[in-house]
């Protein structure tokens, strides 16, 4: 199936497997053996994140299938995140070695600022005041970056993009970058069909990746009454 997953050439001339595994929600106990069943029927580009809090299950799934001989290293597509609270600077590089740490690898293939929004940097992923509200960080996205760029120079990862970042924060982005994103992923599907923010990226040579293709019907924050894309006829 490998070859017939097509490849998507990125402004750095690296090739991304347009089609991935997704990491978010797939449970312990369950997410290892996902990672190692998808590897087996020819995914090679998985997707996962510092916040997802599965990264040494999906490490562990990665391993086994190098270990058998049945990928490479370099046969693989890596994708973590750089979460909200690790903003500042100063806390980049510890938390991408991190993320390395607990997936077994290297280096990374891809690593994306997750979101445009710095939070509270306490070693809680959703620091929160006494009445519940999340607390933010002023942390500046574009100070973010520079880190980020940093982390390619130390070999850390190969490349570097950005999530859920619309074109005004992109344009702020590559008024600062010596390395380009080459990425920026944002949900993505029927009933958000980003064409405007798709034909803004292309403009600038940046690949979007589309995620919840399907609607996340799982996303915790749905609704009874919300449309189910899956069972939309239209
Ligand atoms: N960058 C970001 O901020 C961000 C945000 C959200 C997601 N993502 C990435 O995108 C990936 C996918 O997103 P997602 O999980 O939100 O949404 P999704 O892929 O749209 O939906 C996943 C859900 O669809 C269900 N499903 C799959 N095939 C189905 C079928 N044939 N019939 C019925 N249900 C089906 C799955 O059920 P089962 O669990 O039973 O298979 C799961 O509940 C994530 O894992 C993550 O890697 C990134």
């Amino acid at each position: 199936m490998d070859k017939k997953v097509p490849r998507i050439k990125l402004n750095n001339g690296l090739e991304i497997p347009q089609f991935g595994l997704g990491t978010w929600k797939s449970k312990p106990g369950e997410v290892e053996q996902a990672v190692k069943d998808a590897i087996d029927i020819g995914y090679r580009h998985i997707d996962c994140a510092y916040a997802y809090g599965n990264e040494k299950e999906v490490g562990a799934g990665i391993k086994a299938k190098i270990d058998d001989g049945t990928v490479k290293r370099e046969d693989l597509w890596v994708t973590s995140k750089l979460w909200n609270s690790f903003h500042r600077p100063d806390l980049v590089e510890k938390v991408v070695r991190e993320s390395l740490r607990n997936l077994q690898l290297d280096y990374l293939d891809l690593y994306l600022i997750h979101w445009p929004v710095a939070y509270k940097e306490d070693g809680e992923l959703f620091p929160r005041d006494a009445n519940g509200k999340i607390i933010f960080s002023d942390v500046d996205y574009v100070d973010t970056w520079k880190a980020m760029e940093e982390c390619v120079r130390k070999g850390l990862t190969k490349s570097i993009g950005l999530s859920n970042f619309n074109s005004r924060q992109i344009e702020r982005i590559l008024s600062v970058a010596t390395i380009k994103p080459v990425v920026n992923q944002v949900e993505c599907h029927p009933y958000l069909n980003q064409k405007k923010l798709i034909e803004f990226c292309r403009s600038k040579n940046i690949v979007v990746t589309g995620y919840s293709p399907l609607g996340s019907p799982d996303r915790p924050w749905a609704k009874p009454e919300d449309p189910q894309l899956l069972e939309d006829s239209n």
